[in-house]
């Protein structure tokens, strides 16, 4: 099914691309643009512009750009039909499906994931099997409300229950295998459930998509987590756990709240912080760590107070900070997790925690680090290094003077010459083009852009000329490629307008048309001056290699002292300037 023109206009001007962009990345106002770290390729200074203007986004490093549906098909990996109906939504659209698009493997493996977890679900909170499992998680402090938000659940202490459920709802055993929700007996050939007796709590991934899950055990069976394994749609690297759900309040509060464990987030939203996530397993991966990047630019660490999550903390905090975040620590008293605070000490006491006591993650780091260092010589240095180290990513000056202080005052050493230590920052900020800058072309392609640029922004004119251009008129390749686009386009359009223009064209394209979109036309070109372009460009012969080569002729000769070839080249020369085709 197709979907009208008339849909697509009305979605298209109903989602401000401002909006869209930051739910995905943090922008910044400069001057009528707007500007963020390009979410399609790795990069450390921002060169992602979107215009209000406009409605559209680009991106000068990796020309990646276009309208809201361009950079949700981009950012989503989705197809054109799907995005709009996706933007529609929220408007309040119903776009119909489009059956014979139906994504191959991964979304039925989604589906088979949604359908399990209702399962599960139901299982948990309406039926015998589910009851010790519930009664457990409400001692815990779980409300019935997040249970069902959360969508947790109870995969049965049941031989066969899910590759049962698998088989009754029509999916191949095959397809649970690849999705990691059934294990396979190598020898017999034969399937079983990999997930028994265990709390299922389900992971989505950064669209919203159930894709895998974190079982716990109830009876102290061992391992107390299992995850779902690597799979197609499960790939840990890629994965936050919450973000999807977070993203909105962590743009908000351009802070990221990062956790150890799963419960805890759970717990964590029921209270009213609600810009955390976890990570899915103990390492950060470059992948996340860009995700990180892209979304805010603070992030707290409130890992659990015990050994383990106070190392984990550390060496993470070194990456973050390295990455150009600005790290924090909030530090959960000994031997709890933020889970076990909250229910001791209730939601507000919480709260009030959250708010009110993060460390600098080098402040944190000093302090953690003196007892070892004041007796120990050999450790005093290695760690002065460590933190001299950290200190060249910070780039506010007052902060950085402050824990200078700080750092100096506990460790007993003078201020200057910790400053001394700290390596110098290479950080620095590349100018930022915010404007399409117009690009320097030799004669003949200038020509053509120009003509092409005086055609698209006049429909008349394009519809006169229209059939009078070919590949000999417009003999750069994008040049004709965007000709085309535009006799399709101006067949829909009265006005040129680049955001609509851009669903015309290849992404490749994009920068090519914005480019030419950035050209001022005089605003009364006649016909008879198009007239004269297209002459010009149908009958002058593209020449100028000949020429240049004769020019270089002409130079070894004048070097030589040749006067009768000189006299040959001028010539030459001469004809070849005026030279017509016809
Ligand atoms: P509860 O005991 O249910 O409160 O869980 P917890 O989150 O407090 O558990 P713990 O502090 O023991 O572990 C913190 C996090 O480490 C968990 O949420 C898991 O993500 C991870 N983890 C703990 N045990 C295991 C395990 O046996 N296997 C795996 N894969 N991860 C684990
Ligand atoms: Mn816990």
């Amino acid at each position: 099914m197709k979907i009208s023109n008339d849909t697509v206009e009305t979605v298209k001007n109903g989602t401000d691309i401002i909006d869209l962009v930051s739910s995905y990345i943090k922008l910044e106002k400069r001057g009528r643009n707007y500007v963020g770290l390009c979410p399609f390729h790795d990069e450390k200074t921002p060169s992602f512009t979107v215009s209000a203007d406009k409605q559209i986004c680009h991106c000068f490093g990796c020309k990646k750009g276009g309208n809201v549906f361009q950079f949700y098909m981009e950012m989503e990996n989705k197809t054109f039909t799907e995005s709009v109906r996706d933007l529609g939504k929220p408007l309040g659209m119903e776009i119909a499906r489009e059956e014979s698009n139906m994504d191959d493997t991964h979304m039925q493996m989604i589906r088979l994931h949604e359908y399990l977890t209702d399962l599960f679900h139901h299982i948990l909170m309406h039926t015998n099997e589910g009851q010790e499992a519930l009664d457990y998680l409400t001692e815990r402090g779980f409300s019935a409300d997040i249970l069902r938000k959360e969508k947790i659940g109870l995969a049965p202490d049941m031989r066969d229950f899910t590759k049962n459920a698998v088989l009754d709802k029509g999916y191949s055993m095959e397809l649970a295998y690849q999705a990691g929700l059934v294990s396979r007996n190598e020898d017999h050939f034969s399937y079983y459930d990999r997930f028994n007796g265990r709390i299922m709590i389900p992971i989505q991934n950064h669209q919203g998509y159930t894709v895998g899950y974190t079982a716990r055990s109830l009876d102290g069976q061992e391992p107390k987590y299992l995850n779902t394994p690597e799979t197609p749609i499960f790939q840990k690297r890629q994965l936050l756990y919450n973000l999807s759900d977070a993203r909105k309040d962590i743009r908000k509060n351009d802070e990221v709240i990062l956790m150890e464990g799963h419960l805890d987030i759970v717990k964590v939203k029921m209270t009213d912080i609600s810009n955390i996530i976890g990570l899915m397993g103990t390492a950060l991966s470059d992948e996340n760590v860009s995700t990180l990047n892209r979304l805010a630019s603070n992030i707290t660490l409130m890992f659990d107070g015990d050994e383990a999550g106070q190392s984990a903390q550390m060496n993470l905090g070194g990456q973050l900070l390295a990455s150009g975040l600005n790290v924090y620590v909030i530090t959960v008293p000994k031997g709890m997790d933020p889970d076990e605070y909250i229910e001791k000490n209730g939601k507000e006491a919480f709260e009030t925690l959250v708010k009110n006591e993060k460390k600098h993650f080098i402040h944190f780091k000093a302090d953690f680090l003196l007892e070892e260092s004041l007796n120990n010589d050999m450790a005093f240095t290695s760690n002065m290094n460590t933190l001299a180290e950290h200190l060249r990513y910070v780039n506010d000056a007052m902060i950085k003077e402050k824990l200078i202080q700080h750092i100096s005052s506990r460790y007993k050493v003078d201020k200057r010459s910790l400053e001394d230590k700290v390596p110098v920052s290479n950080h620095q900020q590349a100018p930022l083009s915010t404007q399409s800058t117009v690009r320097q072309l030799p004669l003949r392609p200038r020509k053509e852009r120009y003509f092409l640029c005086a055609l698209m922004k006049d429909k008349d004119l394009f519809k006169v000329f229209q059939h009078n251009i070919n590949e000999e008129v417009l003999t750069t390749p994008e040049y004709y490629v965007i000709f085309k686009g535009l006799c399709t386009y101006f067949d829909n359009y009265t006005d040129f307008d680049i955001s609509s223009f851009s669903q015309y064209i290849d992404g490749e394209l994009f920068s090519v048309a914005l480019e030419m979109d950035s050209i001022l036309v005089n605003e009364d070109i006649t016909k008879e001056e198009i007239n004269d372009y297209l002459e010009d460009l149908s009958g002058i012969r593209y020449n100028e290699k000949e020429k240049q080569s004769l020019y270089i002729q002409l130079q070894e000769a004048e070097n030589n002292n040749d006067i009768e070839l000189q006299a040959r080249l001028v010539q030459q020369l001469n004809e070849l300037n005026s030279e017509y085709k016809r």
